[in-house]
């Protein structure tokens, strides 16, 4: 772990933030991620320009819009979300905006997995509270050339444990890392110069052998 990812780890605070994504069409929808991340976030995006995109966590649908605003009208988006006291605003989102609820966590959900599996050119956004799971759980019927990307990846996903334990409230296990970094092997982070610029990098990584 290098200096800087460090000083990001214990420096980073949401508390100040806005978290609200300002769509396209003028709407406000609650989002919990960084301030101005958004449109960095719908560049890479647009630029790797899925077919799929599948989204583990919902919540109220900010980053589902973030990806309908940054995406042709052809990409299916497929949201999934426990049933929990959060929920999005349909009528804001269009036909190719399908929100799932269900458990993806106590066991793999299987039209998720099917869907994993399909042949268009996807991306795994993992926010569902534990990508150490999600990332192995899903991650792994990827094919190459498809993207899986993490929010909150310093904090939440890291190679060296050891630095983190004690440091986060994931009640993961060695082997639950060690069954993520045996996925994550097979990818190749997607060093995007907007993310380098704004502090963002290391969140997005590209299948690159099976
Ligand atoms: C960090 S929020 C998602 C934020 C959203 N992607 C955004 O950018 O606004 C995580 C969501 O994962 C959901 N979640 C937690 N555990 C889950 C599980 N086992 N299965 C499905 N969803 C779960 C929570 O209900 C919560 O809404």
């Amino acid at each position: 772990m290098d200096e800087n990812t460090v000083k990001y780890l214990h420096t980073q605070n949401m508390k100040n933030h806005r978290k609200i994504y300002d769509s396209k069409d003028g709407h406000q929808i609650k989002c919990v991620h960084e301030d101005g991340c958004y449109s960095y976030i719908g560049k890479i995006v647009q630029d790797f320009d899925p077919n799929l995109i599948l989204e583990l966590g919902f919540s109220w649908g900010g980053m589902t819009k973030v990806f309908e605003d940054y995406t042709k009208k052809g990409v299916s988006i497929h949201a999934y979300n426990k049933k929990c006291g959060r929920s999005p605003d349909k009528s804001l989102f269009g036909k190719r905006v399908e929100f799932h609820w269900c458990d993806l966590l106590t066991k793999p959900y299987e039209p998720l997995v099917e869907l994993c599996k399909d042949k268009r050119k996807k991306l795994l956004y993992c926010d569902n509270g534990n990508k150490i799971k999600e990332v192995f759980i899903y991650g792994q019927h990827l094919n190459v050339g498809d993207m899986i990307a993490a929010h909150d990846y310093p904090k939440e996903i890291y190679h060296d444990w050891d630095l983190l334990i004690g440091k986060t409230k994931l009640r993961d296990t060695r082997q639950d890392v060690a069954n993520m970094n045996s996925v994550l092997k097979n990818f190749e982070p997607v060093e995007h110069d907007l993310f380098l610029e704004k502090g963002f990098s290391d969140r997005f990584w590209i299948k690159v052998r099976s």
